[in-house]
């Protein structure tokens, strides 16, 4: 079964706490955390006192996606303020391989995240020690982006470069019910959706249609 990752990046930063219950309630199993620096990408979210505050009103899952410069240098702070899954950029760290093993041994799981332009080739010597792979379907950077279709054909690269392993297939940016079918017919199993999920008039009815679509 896929999980639904809503993206509290399009989340009412007023009230973010009864934002993520609400989500929770209606039916999510992840809550994808989209952390960016303003130098990786053109925009700045949060960093990882946010998290922290909004750590004990939630069960969910914590997935947090780092669209930061070097991040090497924050790995332990994400992992301190309660995150469960740490992605970083392939394209954000030279030593990517070392990274990966940081994360690793901070007792968290492990994602790499690709970039639309990104050739999912750089995965092959790190697909198995990583939990998860995240296929950006936009730039990174903002959320109510047009999803772009060529993530579908780098989803199933990846999914045969996993060889049947039990690897979790991520795809962010423009997912919504029309997008849907494709992305998880190419192979993803984690499937984030920001505007879709939050700025929906029934967001548990969206998660509901998404469950129907990847029945
Ligand atoms: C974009 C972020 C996404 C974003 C998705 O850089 O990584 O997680 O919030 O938002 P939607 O689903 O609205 O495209
Ligand atoms: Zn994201």
């Amino acid at each position: 079964m896929i999980k639904i990752a809503p993206s509290m990046l399009s989340a009412d930063f007023a009230d973010l706490k009864n934002q993520i219950q609400m989500v929770e309630k209606a039916g999510a199993d992840w809550l994808h955390i989209d952390v960016m620096d303003g130098a990786f990408v053109p925009n700045i979210s949060f960093g990882p006192c946010v998290i922290e505050k909004i750590r004990p009103h939630s069960n969910l899952f914590f997935d947090v996606h780092l669209m930061v410069d070097k991040p090497e240098r924050y790995l332990a702070d994400y992992k301190k303020v309660g995150a469960d899954l740490i992605t970083v950029h392939a394209e954000a760290t030279t030593h990517l391989h070392r990274t990966v093993q940081c994360i690793r041994d901070l007792g968290v799981m492990v994602g790499v995240a690709l970039n639309p332009a990104t050739d999912p080739s750089v995965l092959r010597y790190v697909i198995d020690d990583i939990d998860m792979v995240l296929v950006m379907s936009v730039n990174p950077g903002f959320g109510g982006q047009k999803y772009i279709p060529s993530a579908a054909k780098k989803i199933a690269e990846i999914k045969e470069m996993a060889q049947g392993r039990d690897l979790l297939i991520e795809v962010d940016g423009g997912i919504n019910e029309k997008t849907l079918p494709e992305v998880y017919q190419a192979g993803a199993n984690v499937i984030v959706a920001g505007s879709a999920v939050f700025c929906a008039e029934d967001p548990a009815g969206v998660i509901k249609t998404f469950r129907k679509i990847t029945e």
